[in-house]
């Protein structure tokens, strides 16, 4: 493939100390706080406060909670590690990471491909869903759903105002990944996810006072161990938990290659691992905090079992509320708005940087021509919700899965250096010698059984479908 960086290049590009982000250029982060804040702006999103509540609550509540927290550490943190450790040492897009960082790349390289493609697709859907959270910032400002919820959801979901503010979403997307790394990336996270997390613990608190607090926090934390009692029922429960952890952290879909590949040789990967799945959990959890009593108090939680859910149950509630209501919505779909924002750059970031790596695009060039691209794919989403849920399990479920087992099969079995690459620059934890046993007997192992279990699941909706 063309236009691979050389060392020269590379040297040349820092020896002119203005050098950032021209076209020779990759970018790099601007500091360390700075790649925290972008990592765990990509990891918190709308899988936290959107996805999470839905699928815990279509899994039966805290049993599936459980399994989830397990996945996160057996499938969830090594794949962290892997990621940081391939992007940090080849320090190129998804495809050149692959390439480069392990043996018998000139194969692994496709499994890289699969990322951008994942990324691409899962942006096309997200994006609306981005737009549905802005149509409803906008619309706790001026009351438009205090009226009539249910038509103004209607409204919302499918159709022309789906599409012009999933148009508009990515275009601003697009904008600040023109930017750059450092300019663009780097600074809109640095004043997003600190006003993200105060805005999600504020609502968390103002939930707990709610009267329906005690019986969202039972349904949230109560596991129903019953439902594990029948094995398929069981497996079903395990795929989407490891699903929504691959999903929760960005994992599976080179995201945080490519923001690995922007860190400094000697950045501490166990720390800031650790740091980002902990971040990213502690808000899903808030979340769960935050939606749970909302539903419980507002909406019901029986039918909290669908994408709609939280966007029907919870401004029905606020609308009860009246002006107090209009403010609270405000601030909770302005947080679920930042969340999908920040989480949005990091998946538009994957293409970019392969075009820009391999292909020699500009940066701007390529953002933009990509978003385009992307946004005219969720179209489709944006014209049929049923086609948007069947999307988010098709790359939830098969294609996150499947580039995650690729992942830890490449990282465990064809980086000989592992241990060694996620150790380097740690002082205080090392985390290489859980990484490396992992992604060798453990993670691919439980990966390769759920993936079996969810592409024959796939299949099956796949035809129900069509
Ligand atoms: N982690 C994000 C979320 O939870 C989604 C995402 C997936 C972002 C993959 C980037 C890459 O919403």
């Amino acid at each position: 493939m063309p236009a691979t960086p050389t060392e020269d290049a590379a040297e040349a590009a820092t020896e002119t100390a203005t050098a950032e982000d021209t076209a020779i250029d990759r970018g790099q982060w601007g500091s360390r706080f700075g790649f925290i804040m972008a990592a765990v702006g990509s990891a918190v999103g709308l899988g936290n406060i959107w996805r999470f509540p839905f699928t815990t609550a279509a899994n039966g509540g805290a049993a599936f909670v459980l399994l989830y927290l397990a996945m996160l550490v057996l499938v969830g943190l090594p794949g962290m590690l892997a990621e940081l450790a391939i992007g940090r040492k080849a320090r190129l897009n998804a495809v050149g990471s692959y390439r480069e960082a392990g043996e018998q790349g000139d194969k692994w390289q496709y499994v890289g491909l699969l990322g951008v493609i994942s990324a691409m697709t899962v942006l096309s859907y997200y994006a609306v869903v981005a737009g549905w959270t802005v149509q409803y910032f906008l619309g706790s400002f001026t009351g438009a759903y205090f009226g009539d919820p249910g038509t103004y959801l209607a409204g919302v979901l499918e159709g022309p105002a789906a599409i012009a503010f999933h148009m508009l979403f990515m275009a601003t997307v697009a904008g600040v990944i023109a930017l750059g790394v450092s300019n663009g990336i780097e600074r809109v996270v640095k004043v997003m996810i600190p006003s993200l997390i105060v805005i999600a613990l504020g609502l968390a608190v103002y939930a707990f006072f709610l009267p329906g607090a005690v019986e969202g926090y039972a349904f949230f934390l109560t596991p129903d161990f019953s439902a594990y009692s029948d094995p398929g029922n069981f497996v079903g429960i395990a795929v989407d938990a490891a699903g929504q952890a691959a999903f929760t952290l960005s994992l599976g879909q080179a995201a945080i290659i490519t923001y690995g590949s922007y860190l400094d040789p000697d950045s501490d990967l166990s720390v800031d691992g650790l740091t980002i799945a902990g971040a990213d959990t502690g808000v899903a959890i808030l979340g769960g905090f935050l939606v749970f009593p909302l539903l419980a108090a507002f909406g019901n939680l029986e039918t909290a079992g669908g994408p709609e859910t939280m966007f029907l149950a919870i401004p029905e509630g606020l609308a009860s509320l009246g002006i107090v209501g209009q403010s609270l919505g405000v601030l909770f779909f302005l947080a679920l708005a930042l969340a999908a924002f920040s989480s949005a750059i990091s998946l538009l970031e994957v293409p970019t940087s392969y075009l820009v790596d391999e292909w020699g695009v500009t940066r701007w060039k390529a953002s933009l021509l990509l978003a385009e691209f992307i946004a005219l794919v969720g179209l489709l989403s944006a014209m049929d919700q049923d086609f948007l849920t069947f999307v988010d399990l098709l790359a939830v479920n098969v294609l996150i899965l499947g580039g995650l087992f690729g992942l830890s099969v490449y990282a465990g079995w064809f980086m000989p250096d592992l241990k060694d690459e996620v150790d380097r620059g740690s002082e205080s934890l090392q985390l290489g010698s859980f990484a490396k046993p992992m992604l060798r007997y453990v993670t691919p192992v439980i990966l390769l059984g759920l993936l079996v279990v969810s592409l024959r699941d796939f299949v099956t909706q796949l035809a129900g479908f069509f």
